[in-house]
């Protein structure tokens, strides 16, 4: 495998294609335009430059690993890849059609892998040319920091195709793990579980936000508490994928906290609307209650 393509170049597809080039592969990096892939390229260089100040790569290694990365509008360009990352926005409408355009143009052999955190492979692959060569790939928000990759076949993902991608992620210093197309796969499974049951403690008084969050960074020896980590994420993300396990197994465990979805509808979603469970306008997050 030498050539990689990347569809969407926000913050996991710019991570995934800063990882890839730094791994040696040759990166198509595409958007709606070239102007908003550039703006992800953009984003790498900075990753790239602190690593450098910081004396954790070469300058040469920096340069290397940008002139991997090629930026390009649309999918056309994606004719050489021999595979091909979607990680554009969350919506199944958005994904079928970019894998409806980019399966015109990949070769035979290319394989298409997905990065959702939710939407069911099995039924995404209905949209890509070949469903034996097409399966997720899921990645962990900051792409360069998170060491794992969760590998999703579908129904008709061949044994070929999973071994080719866990070759290609092992080679970005990855650990792979396996998971069945079930809701959720692994880690939204386990995680969103805490997410919503720290907005459902919240909503019955048991605790503040800083004490929930205190409780669960310093007791559970976690990086982030449960608010801190949800806004970083994005409670409309959060509250997708709770929706997605609650749907996907019908059992009211997963029924979505009514704060969360307070917070969504008042369009509240954390870090990137700078406001969520805390208000992050000014130099400290404060929190929202
Ligand atoms: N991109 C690249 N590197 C980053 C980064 C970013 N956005 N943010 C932080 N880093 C790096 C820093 O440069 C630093 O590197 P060095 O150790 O080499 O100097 C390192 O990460 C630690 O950063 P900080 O000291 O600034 O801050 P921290 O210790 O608080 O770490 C964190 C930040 C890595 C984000 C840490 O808080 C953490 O691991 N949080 C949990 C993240 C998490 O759970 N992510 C998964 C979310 S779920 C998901 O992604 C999937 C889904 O489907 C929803």
């Amino acid at each position: 495998m030498k050539t990689v393509g990347v569809i969407g170049a926000g913050q996991m597809g710019a991570g995934i294609a800063q990882v890839s080039a730094q791994a040696g592969y040759r990166v198509l990096l595409s958007d709606m335009d070239v102007a908003r892939a550039e703006a992800g390229k953009a984003g790498i260089v900075k990753q790239l430059a602190r690593a450098v100040e910081k004396e954790k790569i070469a300058q040469a290694d920096m340069d290397a690993a940008l002139a991997n990365i090629e930026c390009v509008g649309g999918t056309q360009a994606f004719a050489p890849c021999d595979l091909v990352i979607e990680a554009a926005t969350e919506r199944e409408s958005v994904k079928r059609q970019i894998f409806e355009s980019v399966g015109k143009v990949l070769g035979d052999t290319a394989i298409l892998a997905s990065n959702t955190s939710s939407i069911p492979i099995t039924r995404l692959a209905q949209a890509s040319p070949d469903p034996a060569r097409f399966m997720g790939v899921h990645f962990f928000n900051p792409v360069p920091v998170m060491g794992l990759i969760e590998l999703i076949r579908g129904l008709a993902t061949s044994d070929a195709t999973v071994a080719a991608v866990e070759t290609f992620g092992q080679s970005l210093n990855k650990r792979i793990v396996h998971a069945n197309d079930a809701p959720g796969f692994i880690v939204n499974r386990v995680l969103m579980p805490m997410l919503n049951e720290a907005c459902f403690a919240l909503g019955e008084g048991v605790a503040t936000i800083p004490d929930i969050d205190a409780a669960c960074q310093l007791g559970l020896n976690h990086p982030m508490g449960p608010f801190t980590l949800a806004d970083f994420i994005g409670l409309d993300t959060c509250l997708e994928i709770t929706r997605v396990l609650f749907e996907g197994t019908g059992d009211p465990k997963f029924r979505p906290a009514p704060l969360l979805v307070k917070y969504v509808e008042a369009g509240w979603y954390g870090r990137k609307t700078k406001r969520g469970f805390y208000d992050y306008n000014g130099a400290e997050p404060v929190p929202t209650r």
